[in-house]
């Protein structure tokens, strides 16, 4: 390693000692996930176009050979979010723990205390959900997937066939309505772990947390809704 380098390698080591430094890890990393959240959400809505080979055409781009490097490069990338993500939570909800060891709570602390520990319940449930979906819709685990070919999934079959079976369907459903509750304070909490906490704007990023991890979730749920509504056919 350069001499350059050693010096920054310890600035970040020592920023991130530090409460602020995991904050801010969440932050970024919550930014990286939710981004992608966005970015998933749009690709699943195709589910409702009127071409129904759309979705099918759309999975098919992704999991062509050709864009290979960069489709892992994406999951790489997720993954590590999502394990720094974890670390820096949990890291500071036991910091919290360390600093109140007996589980008293002033009255005006209690909304406070209330959303830490939802974001760690919600978050936790939110991971089981994540390996769940995977297992179901990427790795065939759950339920049998179909194909069309090689490196072209059935999506939309494999779909509606999955939210047909009414368990399925309400654990999607379930850990939607979770991860609108994690997105609402997450979202408000990653404005103010970077700084952008101007009063001013208080009510604007208040507003934007609750209407984007509303409008996300319920756009999610509309899918296995629809399906079991018999409004989404084959
Ligand atoms: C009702 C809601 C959702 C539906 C219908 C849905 C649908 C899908 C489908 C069809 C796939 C497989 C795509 C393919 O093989 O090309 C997939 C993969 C995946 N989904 Fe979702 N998803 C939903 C919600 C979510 C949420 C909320 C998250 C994250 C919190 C998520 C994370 C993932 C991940 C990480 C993969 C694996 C991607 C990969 O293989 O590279 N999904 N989802």
């Amino acid at each position: 390693m350069s001499s350059v380098a050693v010096p920054s390698v310890r600035r970040a080591a020592r920023f991130y000692e530090a409460p602020l430094g995991k904050k801010v890890v969440m932050a970024v990393t919550g930014m990286i996930l939710f981004g992608y959240v966005v970015a998933h959400l749009a690709g699943n809505l195709q589910v409702y176009s009127a071409d129904h080979q759309q979705i099918n055409r759309y999975a098919a781009a992704l999991h062509n050979p050709s864009v290979a490097v960069l489709l892992w490069g994406v999951r790489a990338m997720l993954l590590l979010a999502v394990a720094l993500h974890i670390i820096a939570a949990l890291q500071l909800w036991n910091l919290k723990r360390i600093a109140r060891p007996i589980g008293y709570v002033k009255k005006d602390d209690v909304p406070a205390a209330y959303a830490a520990r939802t974001m760690i319940w919600s978050g936790s449930i939110i991971l089981a959900f994540v390996i769940f979906h995977i297992l179901h819709l990427t790795a065939g685990t759950v339920l049998p997937l179909e194909e069309l070919g090689p490196n072209r999934p059935n999506v939309r079959a494999n779909l509606i066939g999955g939210f047909q079976h009414p368990a399925v369907a309400g654990f999607y459903i379930l850990a939607m309505l979770l991860l609108c509750l994690h997105l609402h304070h997450g979202v408000w909490s990653m404005f103010q772990s970077v700084g952008v906490s101007h009063p001013r704007y208080t009510l604007w990023l208040k507003r934007f947390s609750a209407v984007s991890a509303l409008a996300i979730a319920f756009a999610n749920i509309s899918i296995p809704v629809a399906v079991l509504a018999g409004w989404l056919t084959q």
